[in-house]
């Protein structure tokens, strides 16, 4: 009896340190809305890139549109010293991290960094493979709030276990980091990471064009409809504070104003995080009008959680269809043909359910407002067939409201 006492004694005093902490909770309760170097950048990163971008994101109104994520992706790494310690790059960033993150929060915006799982990251900079504690104090130090957490160089690793070991490094050094998981889909994340980060990328790389592959002789990056075409299957899996990543936006970019705005809306229709990949110093007005299009990005923001479903698609143009809170809906219609299409939907005639959610939208029982979210203006109700002529590579996206 005894033995079996001090046995269980012994148990339950061992529990706590066999028990895995968990992910910093609620961070990215909608999907995370902020800006990221790599797309428009690559290695050219410096402190006066990011004070300056953290001036823009507030003097162009992207700031009060929600955003709040200021990320330095690849290349801002110089050496680790004797102790093993990571420095950022002194010519690039001479007054440091910490100085940096202050000036970011000083704007009341916040600061994310970069880093591989691997022993080197894809620009071939040091690597948190054995530094993971380590990088993880040194980032709690600096201020840092969101990780994004490549997977290049990672020879005989295990996805899962590499993302935990860096979900538990964030923990320990105690600082809320919202963990931003990108294994470009290659083990199925939305499987194993859900408790994990707070979103993880479906698919490889983003390539700045509406409809092409870009073959790199290795690896292929996508454009907007090819990865839009890879997140068949995966809505069931995400929700709030666990999300599917499409990759950056390219909008501003140099796609046309037709795509930029059609894929800022399907990013948004499908719940992505929505993090800017231009130029925020000088992008034109049509380009800051896209990005802060606040019916659109409320959209995404829509506190029922849920991405948008493809319901049925004609002559290449797709029709999709979000439920949201309140009993609304938003609905797309996406032209993926280069020229334009009239496309007409009769509400009355269409089944629309939604298995996952279990919502219904029966236009026969009940009626719907129609507002258009880029014209910005009244479209009708649901009692008449909607009629559309949408541009090539464009769309139209209302939003339903139950009358
Ligand atoms: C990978 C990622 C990109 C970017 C680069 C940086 O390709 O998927 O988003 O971070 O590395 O080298």
């Amino acid at each position: 009896m005894r033995n079996i006492k001090l046995l269980l004694l012994l148990a339950a005093a061992m529990l706590p340190s066999l028990a895995m902490a968990q992910k910093f909770e609620g961070l990215a309760k909608t999907p995370q809305l902020g800006w990221n170097s790599w797309n428009k950048f690559g290695c050219n990163v410096s402190e006066q890139l990011i004070r300056e971008t953290a001036d823009a994101m507030v003097s162009s109104g992207m700031k009060a549109a929600g955003y709040q994520y200021i990320n330095i992706d690849d290349c801002w790494h110089g050496e680790r010293d004797a102790r093993g310690f990571i420095h950022p790059n002194k010519e690039h960033f001479p007054s440091g991290m910490k100085a940096l993150a202050d000036y970011v929060h000083s704007k009341g915006l916040k600061l994310g960094i970069y880093s591989d799982a691997g022993w080197k990251t894809c620009g071939g900079k040091p690597g948190s493979r054995g530094y993971e504690y380590q990088d993880a104090l040194t980032y709690a130090e600096w201020g840092i709030d969101y990780l994004k957490y490549d997977w290049c160089n990672t020879n005989g690793l295990k996805a899962e276990g590499a993302y935990l070991t860096m979900r538990e490094a964030l923990r320990k050094a105690g600082r809320p980091v919202l963990f931003s998981i990108c294994e470009w889909g290659d083990n199925q994340p939305w499987e194993w990471a859900k408790d994990v980060g707070h979103s993880w990328r479906t698919t490889g790389d983003i390539y700045n064009c509406f409809d092409c592959v870009h073959d790199h002789g290795t690896w292929k990056s996508w454009g907007v409809l090819q990865i839009l075409d890879k997140q068949d299957g995966l809505r069931e899996h995400a929700g709030a504070d666990h999300w599917n990543d499409m990759d950056m936006l390219e909008v501003g970019n140099g796609m046309s104003i037709n795509e930029d705005r059609a894929h800022f809306s399907m990013w948004a229709m499908l719940a992505s995080p929505l993090i800017a990949g231009n130029d925020l110093r000088t992008m034109s007005k049509e380009t800051a009008a896209i990005l802060t299009n606040r019916p659109v990005i409320a959209v995404n923001q829509d506190g029922l959680g849920v991405q948008a479903f493809r319901h049925s698609a004609r002559d290449g143009v797709e029709f999709w269809l979000k439920p949201m809170t309140d009993g609304a809906w938003a609905f797309v219609a996406l032209n993926r043909n280069a020229e334009a299409r009239k496309a007409s939907f009769d509400w009355k005639s269409e089944s629309i359910r939604d298995p996952l959610s279990r919502r219904e939208l029966d236009a026969r029982q009940a009626s719907y407002t129609l507002h258009d979210l880029w014209k910005n203006a009244a479209a009708g109700t649901t009692r008449r067939a909607f009629t559309m002529e949408i541009p090539g590579h464009d769309v139209v996206m209302v939003k339903l409201t139950p009358r």
